[in-house]
């Protein structure tokens, strides 16, 4: 039979989020939602991917209906070597989370963690004004780095720095240039005062880790503080802040908000971040 006289069969969109180990994502949980809430006939699902099946992995999704997939460790920095299009702030902070499988065969990958760190603050801090005052950033990680970016992106007139490895924090201010500065970890307190923006970029404070031990004394009582982790919600950073009279942020916005723009770009729909998903994705 000719292939002309084959119909065109409509293809399920389908996505999912590349790891190893993937179990851990709340990904498929929250597109999981929206798909089901839009009525979208479409499915998400989590892929578990050895780093040395990467590439072969990524060839093969396409051909197998995916339109794109979400990327997480240990694959976020590899994945920009295999793409064909990378984004600008995604080369700049030098890992991808999301791409998208072009119907002419390309790869563009995509970085989306910055974008939902900002758009949480913006949705929970209607009145927050980045550039006004210098933002603090503590850890100096893959996450830090999107976080950087982003509060660079809306015009932080200075962008202070610590990690625990110096190194990793002088290496971005390397790479993000002049209204960088670097902080000692010992200096953190100090690195506080005056900032209108706090941010712990950090692993501590997440369930069985160390808290993160930092004297709040110096930071001002009319700034923004917020956590990448969310997990507790509510960490020891974000409780002594608010206990100082600063707004606090938590970070599982960031997590949905990051999410958004791959799930519109597969299936066509701009989903909403609200309560409704939020309380789904905690269940
Ligand atoms: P992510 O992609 O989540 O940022 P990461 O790249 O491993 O993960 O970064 C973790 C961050 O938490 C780093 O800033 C790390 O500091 P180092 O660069 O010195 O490792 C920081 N971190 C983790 N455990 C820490 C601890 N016990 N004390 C201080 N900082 C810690």
């Amino acid at each position: 039979m000719s292939d002309t006289l084959t119909p065109e069969i409509p293809q399920i969109p389908l996505a999912g989020v590349i790891g190893w180990p993937v179990a851990h994502s709340r990904s498929p949980l929250l597109h999981g939602h929206w798909l089901k809430r839009y009525g979208i006939k479409g499915h998400y699902v989590p892929l578990a991917i050895r780093p040395e099946h990467l590439a072969e992995a990524l060839r093969v999704l396409p051909k197998a209906g995916f339109v794109g997939v979400n990327v997480t460790i240990p694959h976020k920095e590899a994945v920009l070597a295999l793409a064909d299009v990378v984004t600008d702030r995604a080369a700049l902070i030098g890992a991808a989370n999301t791409l998208i499988f072009r119907p002419d065969g390309k790869i563009h990958a995509d970085n989306t963690d910055g974008y939902g760190f900002i758009a949480n603050l913006r949705q929970n801090a209607p009145d927050w004004h980045p550039e006004r005052a210098t933002a603090a950033v503590i850890g100096a990680g893959g996450a830090a780095r999107a976080v950087v970016a982003s509060l660079l992106d809306a015009g932080v007139p200075e962008l202070r720095i610590a990690n625990r490895t110096r190194l990793r924090a002088e290496q971005i201010r390397n790479e993000f240039g002049a209204r960088v500065v670097v902080y000692d970890w010992g200096q953190v307190g100090n690195m506080l005062e005056g900032v209108g923006t706090a941010v712990n970029a950090t692993s501590l404070g997440m369930d069985g880790k160390a808290a993160l031990r930092v004297p709040l004394d110096a930071l001002p009582a009319t700034a923004l503080a917020t956590d990448l982790v969310y997990t507790p919600l509510d960490t020891p950073f974000l409780i002594e802040a608010r206990e100082r009279g600063c707004r606090t942020v938590d970070g599982l916005g960031m997590l949905l908000h990051q999410a958004a723009p791959g799930f519109e770009r597969w299936f066509g729909h701009k989903p909403e971040v609200d309560e409704e998903l939020r309380a789904a994705v905690l269940a």
